[in-house]
């Protein structure tokens, strides 16, 4: 068993991308995956159009990502999905299908926690990354969640902070909304916000005094701060988007930076580990290095391929609940909500 080779494959479906990926042991040989655009019209992920994507996407890019590790289906050694949290009608089409799979190749089924996925999509062996050393601190930051995990070891895990309205990744999809930025929003902040200045315009910051966050009083100050400007107006918005951008994104960074050095003063753990969509955010991770040298703390950020949903970071937690025999069983079924400790 100690040296056997473990090929997973991995799916992931829990939102508006469809992903699948091989793995040998903890190194990737595939990450297929296919983004559906069809959301973009519609300004945010309309859950019946995801699922029905999902469903024509999933054989198509399980082949791909076969085809490209270059593994035939025989060699598997398992079959792992996300379970959830995320859109229940996509779920459902990745869960099935890995039930399927596992069924007709009569391997081991194993589900995944999308959230401990992204904390632990460090942990791929990569020549560009570092896997953190236990115990750290995981900000999970993406379209769906904001929160701020201890990390005292792979399975087990501790929310201390975490968002009580909209999560970060919202917070940047709204924002671009309201300037009439395409979906998702959030990369091209990020790529305004380069040409801009962060102190142009100031907007309030939340008062939320514990470990949680807060966006959504964000996201209305900045309507009302952009109607204010464009009555008078109309151009306001073309003319200083790069000076909007660039101070939406310094409020986010500043909020979120706040609350890590407040859990980094209350734990005493100086390792910092980002995942998520978001922490491919460029304000964030310069944000993240300033700290190593002023504050001395470690900072992980994974690769870009790692921080958006991808199936590569559920097959690594495929590959180490495979090495501990956690299988799930055939009446497994997909989970909006679900618990990151559960
Ligand atoms: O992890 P992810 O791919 O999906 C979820 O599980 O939600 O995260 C997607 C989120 C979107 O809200 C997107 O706007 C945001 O990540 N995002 C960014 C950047 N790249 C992706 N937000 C800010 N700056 C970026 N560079
Ligand atoms: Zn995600």
């Amino acid at each position: 068993m100690e040296n056997e080779t473990i090929y997973i494959l991995a799916i992931e479906s829990s939102c508006d991308d469809t992903s699948v990926a091989v793995l040998k042991n903890d190194i990737m040989l595939s990450n297929v995956v296919a983004s559906q655009k069809i959301h973009e019209e519609y300004g945010g992920v309309v859950p019946e159009l995801a699922s029905r994507a999902h469903q024509q996407n999933i054989v198509p890019v399980t082949y791909q990502a076969l085809a490209k590790a270059n593994i035939d289906k025989k060699q598997l050694s398992a079959i792992a999905f996300t379970r959830g949290p995320g859109l229940l009608g996509s779920l459902l089409v990745g869960t099935s299908f890995a039930k399927s799979l596992s069924l007709a190749l009569e391997i081991p089924l194993i589900e995944v926690n999308h959230m401990q996925a992204h904390i632990l999509a460090h942990f791929i062996k990569d020549e560009n990354m570092n896997a953190p050393e236990f115990p750290f601190l995981a900000l999970t930051i993406s379209g769906g969640h904001t929160q701020i995990v201890k990390v005292k070891d792979y399975f087990d895990m501790e929310i201390l902070g975490q968002t009580l309205d909209d999560a970060v990744g919202e917070a940047f999809d709204k924002s671009a909304k309201i300037l009439g930025l395409p979906y998702p929003g959030g990369p091209l902040i990020d790529q305004y916000a380069a040409m801009g200045n962060p102190h142009a315009f100031e907007f309030p910051k939340p008062n939320v005094k514990d470990l949680n966050f807060s966006f959504s009083g964000l996201k209305t100050s900045i309507l009302y701060f952009i109607q204010k400007e464009t009555s008078q107006n109309p151009d306001f918005i073309t003319e200083n988007l790069a000076d909007i951008c660039a101070s939406i994104q310094f409020t986010i960074v500043h909020i979120l930076m706040g609350k890590l050095k407040k859990v980094v003063k209350k734990t005493g753990i100086k390792n910092i580990a980002i995942g998520g969509g978001v922490s491919a955010n460029s304000g964030i991770r310069k944000a993240l290095k300033d700290a190593e040298k002023e504050m001395g703390w470690n900072t992980y950020v994974p690769n870009f391929e790692f921080c958006t949903d991808n199936a590569g970071m559920i097959g690594i937690v495929g590959y180490f609940k495979y090495k501990s025999g956690q299988f799930a069983k055939q009446d497994t079924s997909a989970k909006a909500r679900y618990n990151l400790t559960s």
